[in-house]
């Protein structure tokens, strides 16, 4: 097969710009696209909080000159090839030189997203142009990469360097969908003739996502069971009737998982590393665990952690309203960190004095701490109301950590159930969304932990053998993208 040439349009992507699962994945599917002979360009924006001389960013062209629907803008390249592929940030101060990714300190969008968004996706176009990378996809990324997915089949059509290029669009989160005001029409080029409600409009907004969807050649989102979820009105956000109209042309593709960075026998962010054939190593990570968060230092009690945004979609109020009870009636202990949610910060954050010794909490965003609760955990909650993939649940599994989820989107993809009769199975999981149904699934997987000791053994061998790597989710992504090429 003739290697593709992929460009892809981002706003996060680790190791430079991280807040939740999109980083993960923007960071792991280019190297594992180029493992397979292809190439891959990634563009971001140039945070200020992105750190210039770590990750050895160095000049590449300016100014640079990006043609908007109604004007011009100047702006500055820089490139870093720390990431094993290769790197462009967009230097704009006026959008990128802000505190916050896309709101301020309040959770306030900055009212401005869909210009500073739809910039970045034209100005990814023109610099293919500059480098003469003529891609084969452009591939955006949620609604802040989906102007480059329409404007490359608008307006790049009959280009020598863009013409021949599909669009791809991965939606990781069809609840964020960049509903923004309709002034951003005209600068992004978009045409007023666009605008109604079967391409760019929702109720007189703007709506990026909806516009990338329909334009695209091809749309996927981030497992199989979320493709079939978002196409009905619970999930659909909205958008249900429009990823129905997609017929074939949308899929689901299981996120992969970075084994680089997320293996308990080589990460080096661990107290001590381990693997399923001597877990003596998990159990220090597990005492280091309980001795940061404050908790009893007891080998012998199930430890359930939490890594999350506190946002609506993860369920964590639902956790809130049984977790007291949980403490109470079973021996169990419980660590949270995540960060978002002002009303669920103050009450994961006070809840750890008000039950010393069981429940230990963070508040905030550490990298370090994550990987120490999936290594130190027995068990790793998430009660999400929807989940389009998830990635802490197979960090889970590789850590021998059980997770115990809602079955929903990805989660139901990739945690098999426990079987009582004969052990089998990876995790615990519940299917209605509620409080009572967290404590019983807590409290099933709890007593499998005292009564059934052979069993959660047997879990947890199956768990770190379940393989996620991102090379067959990259195959996959290939086929989606010469399906592309072929409409
Ligand atoms: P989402 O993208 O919806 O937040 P995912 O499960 O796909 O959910 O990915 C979340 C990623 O962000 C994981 O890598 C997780 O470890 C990380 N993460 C979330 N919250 C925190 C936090 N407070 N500190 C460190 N890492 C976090
Ligand atoms: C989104 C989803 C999450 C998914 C991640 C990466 O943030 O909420 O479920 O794993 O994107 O695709």
């Amino acid at each position: 097969m003739k290697p593709l040439k992929i460009l892809m349009v981002s706003s996060e992507c680790v190791p430079f710009a991280k807040t939740g699962g999109l980083a993960d994945v923007v960071g792991a599917l280019p190297l594992a696209l180029e493992k397979l002979g292809h190439q891959a360009l990634v563009v971001l924006p140039l945070y200020s909080a992105i750190d210039r001389e770590k990750f050895q960013l160095h000049e590449e062209l300016s100014p640079f000159g990006v043609w908007m629907g109604n004007c011009q803008q100047w702006c500055a390249v820089y490139k870093s090839e720390v990431a094993g592929f290769a790197t462009y940030f967009i230097e704009f101060e006026k959008y990128f030189g802000r505190e916050g990714y896309y709101h301020d300190e309040l959770l306030n969008d900055y009212v401005d997203n869909a210009e500073r968004f739809g910039f970045l996706s034209l100005a990814a176009l023109q610099l293919c142009k500059a480098i003469g990378f003529d891609p084969d996809i452009v591939h955006g990324h949620d609604w802040q990469g989906a102007v480059a997915v329409a404007a490359v089949r608008d307006w790049y059509h009959s280009d020598p360097v863009l013409g021949k290029a599909a669009g791809v669009l991965t939606i990781h989160n069809l609840a964020y969908q960049g509903l923004y005001d309709k002034s951003a029409v005209d600068y992004l080029g978009l045409g007023w003739q666009n605008f109604h409600s079967d391409r760019w409009e929702s109720w007189g907004q703007l709506n990026l996502l909806k516009g990338g969807i329909v334009a695209a050649h091809w749309v996927n989102t981030v497992s199989p069971t979320y493709a079939v979820e978002t196409k009905t009105p619970e999930f659909g956000c909205g958008l249900a009737p429009y990823l129905n109209n997609r017929g074939e042309s949308y899929w689901g593709i299981l996120n992969g998982v970075d084994y680089a960075q997320w293996t308990p026998e080589t990460d080096k962010t661990l107290v001590a590393t381990y693997g399923a054939k001597d877990l003596k190593g998990k159990a220090l990570n597990k005492k280091a665990l309980q001795a940061r968060m404050n908790l009893e230092s007891d080998p012998s009690i199930p430890l359930i952690g939490v890594v999350s945004r506190f946002a609506p979609q993860k369920g964590l109020d639902q956790l809130a309203e049984v977790i007291e009870r949980i403490v109470t009636d079973m021996r169990v202990q419980f660590v949270v960190l995540g960060s978002g949610n002002k009303a669920l910060e103050a009450f994961y954050g006070g809840i750890s004095q008000r039950f010393p010794g069981k429940i230990g909490s963070s508040i905030g965003y550490d990298d370090s701490v994550s990987h120490l609760i999936e290594a130190g955990s027995d068990f790793f909650i998430m009660p999400s109301l929807f989940e389009p993939c998830g990635l802490n649940q197979l960090y889970s599994l590789k850590y021998g950590t059980l997770p115990i989820v809602r079955a929903t989107g990805g989660l139901e993809d990739s945690v098999i159930q426990y079987d009582e009769v004969t052990g089998a199975g990876t995790g615990f999981k519940y299917y209605d969304a509620n409080p009572t149904a967290i404590y019983y699934c807590v409290g099933w997987a709890v007593s499998t932990w005292y009564d059934r000791p052979k069993h959660y053994r047997k879990l947890q061998q199956a768990a770190m053998a379940q393989d996620y790597s991102w090379d067959r989710s990259a195959r996959l992504y290939v086929e989606m993208y010469l399906k592309a090429l072929g409409k």
